[in-house]
């Protein structure tokens, strides 16, 4: 989490600064600040607010060529100016912005800083109070800059101007993500490539515990002892206009609205020329080799994760267990004797999902990473990666990605299935394709999602989500986007456990919402409906079309049996985007809340 920009170049810096960090306020929201730097000194500008706030409070008049800019997920200390980065030595001659949590700061603090009053509550400060105190000592920047690198543990991503040299950006990273982007005349760094594709299209990838030297015409990154590293650029391939609203009010509507277009695209990108699924080889023959397979993720990215293990258990036959990454790490249950770790996120960033990836590969077994950006932490880090194909996703509450990744899922577990030599008795491209048509008549009649959702939920304090089968794995996740967005407090749950306990909070007026498209269950969950409303529930249900009865609130035009969480999760998004704009509430950055969680 946090944001990072910093620019180097000939033209004026704020803009790119404040562009960029607009486009970075998916990783946090709480405060912001700015840091350009020219002959009359370092300009400082911080906010207790977003990055619309910055902009104003900056002084137009004041131009430079160098800057470095942050916006804020607060860890250590709260929300507040003094909390905010850019941070500043004593003496005010280093500024730094950090992103990442500093976890020996209690002991650099006694260690090397027991003579400094420092300013605010945060791990970042003592980082460039401590470059200061080693700078003291041997009069050089890079070496004072190294050696506090060293000193770290912990993650960060760094950049950091010295007041006497307005010709350089030392940056440097441990686990956060930081890129160097290369131009004519200048040179930045950012967070995330989406910040700055309006400056350039090609960008430097920094590894962990290396130092660079970002000048406006020279970029030279070193480790932490000296060495010099080459390395080629790359080229991104996002198009600048993905990372635009366009017509919507809101990134998550547009995201919704996207779902259908996206997994037309994934079947493109995952077919061969004769219509046939095509998967990396190394992939299939890894995955087919495993007695069991361990899924790893968090939030949706794991609701996701339970939907894949229901598609790849029936179609694959290989037995998958889902685990929430930041229990797994600490607790990690008997693995099997070859087993296969899947890695689903949509940033590939989770420091969560990271911490489990390490210790599994210091355990030599074999993992896949799904995600949504290629070049990311834990995509790098993993033997293989499949990409999602979802196109940057913007809102914080995830929805195409989670989609992305069920479908990106059920094509693996069919190559693996092939592999395997399992017989299919259906088209499996055939269908994800009739599912997208699905999605697409669903988004087509948003307006009767919005009626619903004024009925249900304009008022409640909470909500209940009932399912049984693979429609409890989408009630999970649809309490999950309710609640992110809407602040209502919301429980996705088993449609029969509910009489064990949670029943008791049902009262008069509760809204319960049920899902029904699979068969076997489709009696069942009616039944369950029946026990909530003769406690006074507010009910809807949401059925597929054959396992109708009269009176279901929507019928989902039918799909195939596993894919159904593809369609039936779409009306739940649009009921949580709704409830959250009838309830005032900022559907893209929800409060506490960042997209991309660099923190464990
Ligand atoms: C954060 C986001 C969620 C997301 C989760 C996992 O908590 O707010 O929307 O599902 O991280 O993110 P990942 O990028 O690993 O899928």
């Amino acid at each position: 989490m946090c944001g990072i920009v910093g620019y180097i170049g000939v033209n004026d810096t704020k803009d790119v600064l404040l562009t960029g960090l607009e486009k970075l306020e998916y990783r946090g929201y709480d405060s912001a600040g700015i840091a350009t730097l020219n002959q009359e000194g370092v300009h400082l500008v911080k906010v207790n607010g977003r990055i619309a706030e910055l902009r104003e409070k900056i002084d137009p008049t004041i131009r430079a060529t160098i800057g470095i800019g942050h916006t804020r997920w607060a860890t250590h200390g709260k929300p507040s100016v003094s909390n905010s980065h850019p941070h500043q030595s004593v003496s005010g001659r280093f500024t730094l912005v950090h992103n990442g949590v500093i976890e020996n700061y209690d002991e650099i603090r006694e260690h090397y800083l027991n003579h400094v009053t420092l300013k605010s509550e945060t791990d970042t400060e003592i980082i460039v109070q401590l470059i200061e105190v080693l700078f003291d000592q041997t009069q050089d920047v890079l070496a004072a800059f190294s050696q506090a690198m060293e000193l770290l543990t912990g993650s960060y991503a760094i950049a950091l101007l010295d007041q006497e040299n307005p010709d350089l950006i030392y940056v440097a990273k441990n686990k956060s993500p930081l890129l160097v982007g290369l131009g004519e005349n200048f040179n930045l760094v950012t967070s995330d490539a989406i910040a700055t594709l309006k400056e350039t299209d090609t960008y430097l990838e920094i590894e962990d515990q290396e130092i660079v030297l970002v000048e406006r015409n020279q970029v030279m990154i070193q480790t932490l002892n000296g060495t010099v590293v080459e390395r080629d650029p790359y080229v991104v391939e996002i198009d600048a206009g993905e990372t635009e609203k366009g017509t919507y009010d809101h990134f998550m509507l547009k995201e919704i609205d996207q779902q259908p277009l996206m997994i037309r695209k994934i079947i493109q990108e995952y077919q061969d020329h004769t219509g046939k699924i095509k998967l990396d080889d190394h992939i299939r023959e890894a995955m087919a080799e495993a007695d069991r397979i361990y899924m790893i993720a968090a939030g949706t990215s794991y609701h996701a994760g339970l939907i894949g293990k229901q598609i790849i258990e029936k179609i694959a036959h290989i037995p998958v267990e889902v685990h929430i990454a930041s229990e797994f790490s600490y607790q990690m249950p008997l693995l099997s004797e070859k087993p296969f770790f899947i890695y689903i996120s949509q940033s590939g960033e989770t420091a969560d999902s990271r911490a489990v990836l390490v210790q599994t590969k210091a355990l030599g077994h074999p993992a896949l990473t799904l995600t949504n950006v290629s070049g990311s932490t834990l995509s790098r880090e993993a033997d293989f990666t499949l990409l999602l194909h979802a196109g940057p996703e913007i809102a914080v509450a995830s929805t195409k990605a989670y989609t992305a990744q069920i479908a990106v899922l059920a094509i693996l577990s069919i190559d693996v299935a092939n592999q395997l030599g399992l017989p299919l008795d259906f088209d499996p491209l055939k269908e994800l394709a009739v599912a997208a048509s699905v999605m697409e008549s669903l988004i087509d009649q948003k307006d009767m999602f919005k009626g619903m959702a004024t009925d249900l939920f304009q008022t409640t304090r909470n909500a209940f989500f009932i399912g049984r089968n693979l429609d409890f794995s989408v009630a999970q996740e649809a309490a999950l986007k309710l609640k992110e967005i809407s602040y209502i407090q919301a429980e996705g749950f088993a449609g029969g456990e509910l009489k064990h306990g949670t029943i008791a909070l049902i009262e008069k007026g509760t809204p319960v919402i049920a899902l029904s498209t699979q068969e076997n269950v489709n009696l069942l969950i009616r039944g369950n409906i029946q026990e909530v409303l003769a406690r006074g529930a507010k009910t809807a249900m949401i059925s597929m079309s054959g396992l109708e009865k009269e009176h279901d609130t929507f019928v989902i035009p039918q799909v195939h049996p596993l894919l159904t969480p593809l369609v039936s999760v779409v009306p739940m998004q649009l009921l949580a985007y709704y409830a959250a704009l009838q309830r005032g509430c900022d559907v893209d950055k929800p409060r506490n809340l960042a997209k991309s969680v660099t923190v464990e």
